[in-house]
């Protein structure tokens, strides 16, 4: 089965309400390719995911950029899964490399039992807002080994089927190269996500 190609936008703690504004009017007015060849996900700080699921382009979709992953109640400041369905947003990114460092999340909080709603990413963390991106051999293997490791450890059809992308400095200039690799599906973008130079990375999957 045909993978679709994905492109995500990490907008990670960046933004005001009127860059915010400017960044969606950009992609509401661009050119892309449809949704049957690219499902395009845009995953801006908490405080504007309203703001922006109500502005953007219904072939655009929206992730928060992570959650509670307990049932809600006494849990200052978190937000939970269910509150994420409430409001319609259908996607939300676990256990960036970010918070793994920065605020000690393991693989304990994001325990995986429905494989049909996962895209993993895979992004070297020396590539992370560096301008060093992995060379598309590079990122070919392990992804790779990573679509390994799921048939080993969960099924061949698991293995077949989820999408695996790459993040860490994609920008227009090297994303077609990266996502003409067999085992690329696409990217999760951090810096380039928040300018035009997005466009041209979601019309890598043409
Ligand atoms: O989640 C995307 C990310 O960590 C990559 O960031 O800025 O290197 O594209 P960047």
């Amino acid at each position: 089965m045909a993978r679709k190609f994905f492109v995500g936008g990490n907008w990670k703690c960046n933004g005001t309400a009127e860059e915010v504004k400017k960044i969606v009017n950009t992609l509401n007015e661009a050119q892309v390719p449809s949704q049957d060849v690219v499902e395009v996900v845009v995953s801006p700080p908490y405080v504007f995911l309203p703001l922006v699921k109500s502005t953007l382009r219904s072939d655009f979709h929206v992730a928060a950029q992570n959650c509670w992953v307990k049932k809600g109640g006494a849990f200052t400041g978190e937000v939970s899964a269910e509150m994420l369905v409430n409001l319609d947003i259908p996607w939300v990114i676990l256990g960036h490399s970010e918070r793994r460092a920065l605020l000690n999340e393991s693989n304990e909080v994001d325990r995986v039992s429905n494989w049909s709603k996962v895209v993993i990413a895979y992004e070297p963390v020396w590539a992370i807002g560096t301008g060093k991106v992995a060379s598309p051999a590079q990122a070919q293997e392990v992804h790779d080994e990573l679509r390994k490791w799921l048939a080993k450890n969960v099924s061949a059809d698991v293995a077949a089927t989820t999408r695996i992308i790459y993040g860490g400095s994609v920008n227009g200039g090297n994303c077609k190269e990266l996502g003409g690799q067999t085992d690329v599906d696409g990217f999760l973008v951090g810096g380039a996500s928040l300018k035009p130079e997005f466009i041209d990375i979601i019309k890598a999957a043409e």
